[in-house]
């Protein structure tokens, strides 16, 4: 199998190039962000939860999002391999992953690190923001989210650092060329 994380700061592009990937290596994509919207959308108790974290540019609980990934990965039938984008966010998500892989034979593969400068990742989110109303998609919000992701997340990309499985990437240019170079680290494999 081969499991990729799509790791990098909000609005780096990983959505956009989990879609190519998934297209190209027929991988199932689990992106903890989508499933939180889905709640969101199916107005569960989860979702109403977690849209007050959302909307703040705060994390939803480490419980939460494993759980849910959990419940994924194991009702999954023979599988290529998986996608996880925007997960894990913590160092204790990435052990929990770490862990549920294992329980089924397997691992992750290469993890993907997306590398933007600030001013573009709030320009592509304010973009969004006005195209298509997300609602963490407004200044505020963005510049708490790039916070979080620079004190809560980037320790993800040491833990993976640390076990040789780490690949970092320019995400500036454009996504077809970001795509050629995703490939092209893929194909080390
Ligand atoms: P999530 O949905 O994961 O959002 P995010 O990490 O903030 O990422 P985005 O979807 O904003 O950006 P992206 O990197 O996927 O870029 P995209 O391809 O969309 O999480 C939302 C919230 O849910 C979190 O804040 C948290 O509250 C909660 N959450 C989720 N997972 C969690 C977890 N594991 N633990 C705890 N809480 C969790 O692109 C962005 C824009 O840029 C698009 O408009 C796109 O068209 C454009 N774009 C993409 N590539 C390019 C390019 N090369 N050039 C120009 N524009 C581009």
């Amino acid at each position: 199998m081969l499991n990729i994380v799509l790791f990098g700061p909000p609005g780096s592009g990983k959505g956009t190039q989990a879609e190519n990937i998934i297209g190209k290596y027929g991988l199932k994509h689990l992106s903890t962000g989508d499933l939180l919207r889905a709640e969101i959308a199916g107005q569960t108790e989860l979702g109403m939860k977690a849209k007050k974290i959302m909307d703040k540019g705060e994390l939803v609980p480490d419980e939460i999002v494993v759980g849910m990934i959990e419940k994924r990965i194991v009702s999954e039938k023979d599988p290529e391999g998986f996608i996880f984008d925007g997960f894990p966010r913590t160092v204790k998500q990435a052990r929990a992953l770490d862990e549920m892989l294992a329980s089924q034979n397997t691992s992750i593969s290469l993890m993907i690190s997306l590398d933007v400068d600030r001013e573009e990742l709030i320009n592509r989110l304010i973009k969004r923001g006005k195209d298509q109303g997300r609602s963490d998609d407004n200044l505020e919000t963005i510049e708490n989210r790039i916070r979080v992701y620079e004190e809560q997340t980037t320790p993800v990309m040491n833990y993976y650092e640390q076990q040789g499985k780490a690949r970092k990437i320019n995400g500036i240019g454009s996504i077809e060329e970001i795509f050629i170079h995703i490939v092209n680290v893929m194909n080390e494999k």
